[in-house]
């Protein structure tokens, strides 16, 4: 396909998906979050109660997701809808049936756009090993837990602690990580941007620099 895919990869509150928006509006690319196709499927499970060991129910609702619902969910954006998605992400039969609705919307982005941009884990790794951008956004986990709680503040969520948020943060980076299937790592030719130092501006640059230079 002739589609300008970006890959952006990277864990929780790393600043990847300020990146990937910022690219898509600026740069009029197609943005696909893919964190929240498995917050989808995730949140579906806890609401129909459906045991996290059944793999198939799961990889049925993964396969009939609707990604205009998912996009107009609120309560997708919350750390439950997260833990569950980092649960339910790292079976197979999942990631599976959400693979190939990712691979069409890089490179068959939607009418209007002739390219795309898409933020998860394992986008420059398994979903689009050819894209002409690769970046891989980190930062120490102690700098993305503060972020995440002073979003969760900001929010109106003033109902936990710092160590929680620094608990759930590990439990999620060792799931992501950790897991068979497509594990959360860089590609060999992403560019890395750590913003445990660098301003989210300055990471931008980079990427936006990134994306001219391969254009
Ligand atoms: O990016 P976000 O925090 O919304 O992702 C929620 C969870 O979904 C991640 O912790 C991860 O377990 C899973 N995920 C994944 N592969 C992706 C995107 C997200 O496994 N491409």
């Amino acid at each position: 396909s002739s589609a300008f895919v970006v890959a952006i990869d990277g864990p929780a509150a790393s600043g990847k998906g300020t990146i990937a928006k910022r690219l898509a509006t600026d740069q009029q690319l197609a943005h696909l979050d893919t964190g929240l196709l498995y917050r989808g499927v995730g949140w579906a499970a806890v609401s129909a109660n459906i045991d996290l060991s059944d793999e198939q129910a799961l990889a049925d609702l993964a396969a009939n997701l609707n990604l205009a619902e998912l996009e107009s969910n609120k309560q997708l954006r919350g750390d439950q809808a997260a833990v569950a998605a980092s649960k339910v992400s790292v079976l197979p039969a999942v990631r599976a049936a959400l693979l190939q609705a990712q691979r069409r919307f890089a490179n068959e982005p939607p009418a209007g756009f002739h390219g795309s941009v898409l933020d998860g884990r394992d986008v420059g790794t398994v979903i689009c090993p050819d894209a002409a951008v690769k970046l891989y956004v980190t930062a120490d986990v102690e700098v993305r837990a503060q972020r995440r709680l002073n979003e969760l503040h900001t929010r109106g969520a003033s109902d936990t602690t710092y160590e929680a948020v620094l608990a759930d943060m590990k439990a999620r980076d060792a799931r992501d990580m950790g897991r068979a299937t497509a594990p959360l790592k860089p590609a060999d030719d992403a560019l890395i941007l750590d913003t445990t130092l660098m301003s989210i501006e300055v990471a931008y640059e980079q990427a936006v620099a990134a994306v001219k230079a391969a254009k």
